[in-house]
């Protein structure tokens, strides 16, 4: 209880340890709830992405999608379920997770801890991104921003000046006005994630999709955040709740990368949330029952203030993503400050 480490250590420790958070068995799902598990509508989109992308490869012999932190593998899951035969014949699943296989999951998933290397294909990470550990800086009274250090209680007290690296990384993506109690996550080892999953893709997509804030809107305390079963709570290093902080994916964007909103993401990718036609519902009641439950669902996974304003970070590896002529095309908008990265 005595030791006091740095955030990304003790959350680490908490998460992916022996008795860690993720290893436990019922799965972040009993926790929280992504867009994964608010509605098939999510699957049935990254099932339209893969079939732009598959078109934009020049439809491959084989057609790799790997469900990056995949949880119990339900979106590769929904995904391989909702490809077209054509494509699904020539498609290969792969989930990537810390927590082992769960049992029951279709056989054709392969199960990896590490992704596999040169896919051609799609790599999609939803919330994983923020479940990267990360260092926490706070200003001191003399303004400047120390490492903040924690007990497996949460008791915090501040350590040494941010240096190095870390420090380099606050100055260029989240400078820190010079006034006691403010906070920044230090997001340099979810830049080198990324950075390493995008490596494993030979030609093809990468996408990250999380809760994210982007330069000259950074949230002054930070975001550092606990949940247990499915309430926010106090973030304790103790292994008994998860531990998150949003993502600044402008800073995880490589050369070529864009971010967008999940809104817009998903409206390029054919839901919109809008309501059935009224008069479907006294000539086929039944499909506009359907289509209004549909609705309610896309209307959560696009709404302003919730799933929405999630950050979708577009990384094309080796296929011309966003030129007229390409199957992605509308689907890539241009992010002001990319071009300094
Ligand atoms: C918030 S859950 C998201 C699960 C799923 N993608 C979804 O959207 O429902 C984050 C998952 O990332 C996994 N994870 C974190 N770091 C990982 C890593 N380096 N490799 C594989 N899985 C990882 C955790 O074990 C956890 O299951």
């Amino acid at each position: 209880m005595g030791e006091r480490l740095g955030w990304r250590v003790a959350t680490e420790a908490a998460l992916y340890g022996p008795e860690g958070f993720y290893r436990r068995p019922e799965g972040p799902g009993a926790h929280f709830r992504t867009s994964v598990h608010a509605s098939p509508l999510f699957a049935e989109a990254v099932a339209r992405l893969l079939c732009r992308v598959d078109e934009a490869l020049g439809r491959p012999r084989a057609l790799d999608f790997v469900d990056m932190a995949a949880g119990r593998g339900e979106l590769v899951t929904g995904v391989l379920a909702a490809l077209p035969a054509d494509v699904a014949s020539r498609a290969r699943g792969y989930a990537v997770e810390v927590a082992g296989r769960p049992a029951g999951l279709d056989h054709r998933i392969e199960w990896l801890a590490e992704p596999p290397k040169g896919i051609t294909g799609l790599l999609f990470a939803n919330e994983w991104l923020d479940n990267v550990p990360v260092d926490v800086a706070e200003v001191d009274s003399a303004g400047v921003p120390r490492l903040v250090l924690v007990r497996r209680d949460g008791r915090e007290r501040l350590g040494e000046p941010v240096s190095g690296p870390a420090a380099r990384w606050l100055a260029r993506w989240w400078p820190l006005p010079a006034e006691e109690g403010l906070r920044a996550e230090i997001g340099l080892p979810r830049d080198e994630a990324w950075a390493a999953a995008v490596a494993t893709v030979g030609r093809g997509l990468a996408v990250a999709v999380d809760y994210a804030h982007s330069a000259g809107a950074r949230p002054p305390f930070g975001t550092l955040t606990g949940f247990r079963e499915g309430r926010e709570a106090a973030p304790v290093p103790d292994g008994s709740c998860d531990i998150t902080a949003h993502v600044a994916l402008d800073a995880c964007a490589l050369p070529g990368g864009r971010v967008l909103t999940q809104r817009d993401a998903l409206r390029a990718l054919d839901i919109s949330g809008a309501r059935p036609p009224l008069a479907l519902a006294s000539t086929q009641p039944a499909a506009y029952v359907r289509a209004l439950a549909s609705a309610g669902e896309a209307a959560e996974l696009t709404a302003t203030g919730g799933l929405g304003d999630f950050g979708w970070l577009l990384q094309p590896v080796g296929i011309a993503a966003g030129t007229p002529d390409t199957p992605l095309d509308g689907l890539l908008v241009d992010v002001p400050d990319h071009e300094e990265q």
